[in-house]
């Protein structure tokens, strides 16, 4: 079986691939483990300089893996999906990200934590964390709002609509939209062009643009998980984590 991880170096790039695409690469606690330990190792690899966060064609991923995650609930604060969370959230190196077809939950709210990213003209995005009876996470009910204004924030995080890749640019959530051919090329020639930067003087200006909000974010990851942790124990969760599973529509006209 191949890696559901792939991870490989260009030069000093590290490139990291969702890659589990008969389940548009939904991501399962192994997999956030696997990603969490890449970027471990690479804020302390001297070779790496910068790390891409790519999927498959067709899917950046489907979020997190929903039978996976009802049977590995994250309870603890170093459980996979928040340990991956705190290591983007605290990269201290560039990290890009190219989106191609659908960004789930967390396929759309970990660009927040990315310096670059880039859509295909085929990226769908969605934020369904309240369709499912659950909480935004990766400290999207902070980031959000500052970044689009409240309404905007709601509107997205509220009804869990799909939006475009023209929608994401527009919003600022991408840098630009690529034809989906030549997007992983175009963010991978990206990343070597950041990498050939003084890298000192990358990971100080990053550091500096992510001061303000340090700590701001890691307080609300922590508040989001553990909203997150109780709605998924939650009558509302599991009608629409069943209905999901069982390919229906959820009803949630019996809650008050
Ligand atoms: N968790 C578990 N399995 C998932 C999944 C997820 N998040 N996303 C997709 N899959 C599975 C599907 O169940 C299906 O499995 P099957 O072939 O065994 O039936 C397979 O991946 C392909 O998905 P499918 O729904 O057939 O593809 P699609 O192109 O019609 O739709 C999505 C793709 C991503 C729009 C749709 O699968 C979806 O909405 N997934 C749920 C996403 C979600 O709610 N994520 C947030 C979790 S917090």
């Amino acid at each position: 079986m191949s890696e559901l991880v792939e991870l490989d170096h260009v030069g000093k790039v590290l490139r990291m691939r969702m890659n589990r695409p008969d389940k548009k690469n939904a991501l399962t606690v192994d997999m956030y483990s696997r990603m969490a330990d890449a970027l471990g190792r690479a804020r302390d690899d001297g070779e790496v300089r910068a790390v891409v966060i790519l999927g498959t064609e067709g899917a950046f991923t489907s979020g997190n893996d929903v039978a996976d995650f009802l049977q590995n609930p994250p309870e603890a604060e170093d459980s996979p999906v928040f340990r991956f969370l705190d290591a983007i959230a605290t990269f201290p190196k560039p990290l890009l990200a190219g989106v191609t077809g659908v960004a789930v939950g967390i396929g759309t709210t970990m660009l927040l934590h990315c310096d670059l990213a880039y859509a295909a003209s085929d990226a769908r995005f969605r934020l369904p964390f309240v369709n499912l009876g659950l909480v935004p996470e990766a400290a999207s009910t902070l980031l959000l709002p500052r970044m689009l204004g409240h309404v905007r924030a709601a509107e997205l995080l509220f009804l869990g609509e799909v939006f475009s890749a023209e929608k994401a640019c527009e919003l600022g959530l991408v840098n630009a939209v690529i034809d989906a051919h030549g997007l992983e090329e175009h963010v991978m020639n990206q990343a070597r062009r950041v990498a050939e930067q003084p890298p000192a003087a990358i990971r100080t200006a990053k550091r500096l643009m992510k001061r303000v909000n340090a700590e701001a974010i890691a307080e609300t990851m922590r508040i989001e998980g553990e909203c997150f942790g109780s709605a998924l124990k939650s009558p509302e969760a599991a009608e629409a984590l069943q209905a999901f599973l069982q390919k229906r529509e959820p009803d949630f006209s019996r809650f008050g």
